[in-house]
């Protein structure tokens, strides 16, 4: 009895290593693909994250967008920390897969979404604020989309890189804000 009871414990195991390395390995492949359409796979550091949520505050009664919301870590601190509703857009499904998993498992599906889309074929005009952690390449084509789109006093907050001809109003931990006017 004790033996069966360890082998099916050492077969759960392995199977979770199993699972977790496949799943893994996916996310990578996919990665390779969204590459082509903004920034790779990387979730922002905490203390990021912390510097975003102070630069948009208040965030009572606000809605909030995360290009390529990745494994769902800003959608899901933003959430938290109050926002009315939290939207990822995002183009690798098993990071959309797993963003969703974790939203469910937190209990905050009233107050965050992830989209499997692509961001630059989205309207961003009703955002009141805007979260990304992209990469240099995409941030003058991304201001254009931005400046274009975006209503009076939209908050975008950047993630390590800057925009090129948009000032920023403010600059702390390497986290860019600026304001739309
Ligand atoms: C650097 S990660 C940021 C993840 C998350 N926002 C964070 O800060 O922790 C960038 C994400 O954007 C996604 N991505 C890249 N291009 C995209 C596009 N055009 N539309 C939607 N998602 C995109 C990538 O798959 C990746 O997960």
């Amino acid at each position: 009895m004790l033996l069966l009871f360890l082998m099916i414990v050492l077969g759960l195991i392995i199977y979770g290593i199993l699972f977790s390395f496949i799943f893994q390995l996916l996310v990578l492949v996919f990665d390779l693909y969204a590459r082509k359409y903004g920034a790779f796979y990387a979730s922002s550091q905490r203390v990021k994250v912390d510097q975003m949520i102070q630069f948009a505050q208040p965030l009572k009664g606000k809605q909030i967008v995360d290009l390529g919301s990745g494994d769902g870590k800003l959608v899901i601190a933003f959430a938290r920390a109050g926002a009315k509703k939290v939207i990822g857009y995002e183009i690798n499904p098993f990071l959309v897969f797993l963003s969703r998993m974790k939203i469910k498992l937190l209990g905050l599906s009233k107050h965050a979404a992830i989209y499997y889309q692509n961001y630059w074929e989205v309207s961003l005009s009703d955002a009141d604020i805007v979260v990304l952690y992209g990469i240099p390449w995409m941030m003058e084509k991304l201001e254009k989309k931005l400046r274009s789109e975006l209503k009076q006093n939209t908050r975008v907050i950047s993630n390590m890189f800057p925009f090129p001809h948009w000032k920023y109003k403010k600059l702390s931990h390497g986290v860019y804000l600026y304001e739309k006017y």
